[in-house]
């Protein structure tokens, strides 16, 4: 079996998705598996042509990686690829549409308000904060529609921090998503998903100093992930059954991880679900694989076996 794994791209993301480039590709080729790791350029279809190898794992994070773009190219040049397909992938990857799926299917998300950036200049930063705080309260997120890696993400305690934070969301996407700022325990769900049906993971918690953004992300010894997370079992359940049944409402396959809010109450309110989440040595997605016992490298193999199938 070859797996070429791709990874880089163009989006904010560009390094982080090296890293879990590198990480996995590492795996594989410890678990015995023939896998070389590649950039994605004008020349992707042409070497897949070429040289095609049995299967493609895409670890592109961001736009054009995560929002199902790569895939579409994938599906054009008739190679088998783990993980979710286009649809799935732009579904997850906006986050009002990702939110509105949740709702659907039963599962609570933080409320939240979506606007363009033009929506600013019609009525003035400082009437629409005003607003916002009326219909949500503080503290709030504020977060460009779609990215990762907590980039351009704001957290909002004050109506005066609100401006700023908007620029800082804008800087990123033209659309920025204010969501409310719910209690609790932050989570991290993985799901892995291939014979069986998808199954998650006992949740990783997520302890940082202060917001988990990309300095936290991408430092080691920054932020320390307690797995299993400390909550009571019950709870912990419940998180897991939520990230089941977001992945299943996405159309997801393979993997993905739904990051939670666990309320004292145990109440779980879903944030977002990555179609190709973080694999780099800091992420939490391969945390879970090796605190449950699994190897990374032959995890990925299954995937890549049953990709090809
Ligand atoms: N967007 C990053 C890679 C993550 O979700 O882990
Ligand atoms: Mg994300």
């Amino acid at each position: 079996l070859s797996v070429l794994v791709l990874a880089g791209g163009l989006s904010a993301e560009r390094e982080v998705s090296l890293r879990s480039g590198s990480h996995v590709t590492h795996a594989l080729r410890a678990a015995g598996v023939e896998a070389r790791q590649r950039d994605v350029d004008g020349t992707l279809l042409r070497d897949l042509a070429e040289d095609p190898p049995d299967v493609v794992l895409p670890l592109l994070h961001g736009v054009a990686g995560e929002d199902g773009t790569i895939r579409e190219v994938l599906e054009l040049a008739g190679v088998p690829y783990v993980g979710a397909g286009p649809a799935a992938c732009r579904a997850a990857f906006d986050k009002p549409t990702a939110k509105a799926v949740f709702a659907g299917a039963g599962l609570r998300t933080p409320d939240s308000v979506t606007l363009p950036q033009h929506a600013f200049h019609d009525l003035g930063a400082a009437d629409l904060a005003g607003r916002v705080v009326a219909r949500l309260g503080l503290p709030v997120f504020v977060k460009p529609r779609a990215g990762g890696s907590a980039l351009g993400v704001g957290l909002v305690e004050t109506a005066e921090q609100l401006p700023p934070a908007l620029v800082a969301a804008l800087g990123h996407h033209p659309d920025v998503l204010i969501e409310r700022c719910v209690e609790g325990v932050e989570v991290a769900v993985a799901v892995a998903d291939s014979d069986g049906g998808p199954v998650a993971l006992p949740p990783v918690e997520i302890e940082a100093q202060g917001l988990y953004d990309y300095t936290a992300r991408y430092t080691a010894g920054a932020v320390a992930f307690h797995t299993p997370a400390r909550l009571p079992e019950a709870h912990a359940d419940g998180a897991r059954r939520a990230a089941v049944r977001a992945h299943r409402a996405l159309g997801l396959r393979h993997l993905s991880r739904t990051d939670a809010v666990v309320t004292a109450g145990g109440e779980v309110f879903v944030l977002e679900t990555n179609p190709a989440p973080g694999m780099t040595a800091t992420s939490s997605y391969p945390a879970a694989l090796e605190a449950a016992g699994h190897d990374v490298g032959r995890f990925f193999a299954a995937l890549a076996v049953d990709a090809a199938r």
